[in-house]
């Protein structure tokens, strides 16, 4: 990712996205450091979305590597645009719709 216009969003660095098991950030990440990836831990390959995802719980759909990356992603893109007061792209908005993300297909 390149350098955000508000750094105090970045706070905990690498930590932002990257955590251990227990869900701690890991802000002490170097550039060159191992570092797990999501899909060791948010096992299930895939997104899981609608009738299927009914019923279960945030942590659940989590298991699913693609909603972890969704959460991660999404969340701090509307706090930023939130934060800034952004509503379009024009504005420099964060993308948080599936088609800014993922052009043509859904
Ligand atoms: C905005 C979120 C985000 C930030 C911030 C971030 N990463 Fe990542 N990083 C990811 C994601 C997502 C992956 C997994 C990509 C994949 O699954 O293909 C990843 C993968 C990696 C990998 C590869 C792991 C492997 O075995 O392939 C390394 C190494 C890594 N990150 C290091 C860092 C370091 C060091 C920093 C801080 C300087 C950092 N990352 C900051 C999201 C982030
Ligand atoms: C070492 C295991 C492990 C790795 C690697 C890992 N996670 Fe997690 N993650 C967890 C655990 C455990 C939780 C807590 C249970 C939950 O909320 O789903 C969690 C929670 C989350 C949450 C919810 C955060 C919150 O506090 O609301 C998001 C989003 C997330 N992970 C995304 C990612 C992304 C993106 C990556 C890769 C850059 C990643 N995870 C790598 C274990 C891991
Ligand atoms: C900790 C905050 C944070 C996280 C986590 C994060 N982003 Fe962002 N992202 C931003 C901010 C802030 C912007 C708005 C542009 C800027 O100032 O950097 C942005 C902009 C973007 C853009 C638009 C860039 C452009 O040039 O218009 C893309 C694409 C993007 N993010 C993808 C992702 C993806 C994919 C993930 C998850 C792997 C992710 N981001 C996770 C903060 C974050
Ligand atoms: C902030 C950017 C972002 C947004 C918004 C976003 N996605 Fe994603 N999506 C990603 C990233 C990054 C991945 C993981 C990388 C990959 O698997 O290609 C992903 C993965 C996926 C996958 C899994 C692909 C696979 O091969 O496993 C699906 C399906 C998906 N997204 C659908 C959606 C849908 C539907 C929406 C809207 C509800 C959405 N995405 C919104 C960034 C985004």
């Amino acid at each position: 990712m390149r350098e955000s216009k508000n750094p105090d969003l970045y706070k905990n660095s690498c930590g932002e996205c990257h955590h251990d098991k227990d869900n701690k950030p890991l802000t002490q990440l170097k550039e060159g450091d191992e570092v797990q990836n999501c899909i060791e831990c948010h096992k299930k390959p895939g997104y899981i979305k609608g009738k299927k995802a009914k019923g279960l719980s945030k942590e659940k759909k989590r298991e699913y590597h693609a909603n972890a990356i969704h959460d991660n992603c999404k969340a701090c893109h509307k706090k930023f645009n939130k934060k800034m007061k952004l509503k379009s792209k024009d504005e420099g908005a964060a993308p948080v719709t599936c088609k800014q993300c993922h052009p043509k297909k859904k």
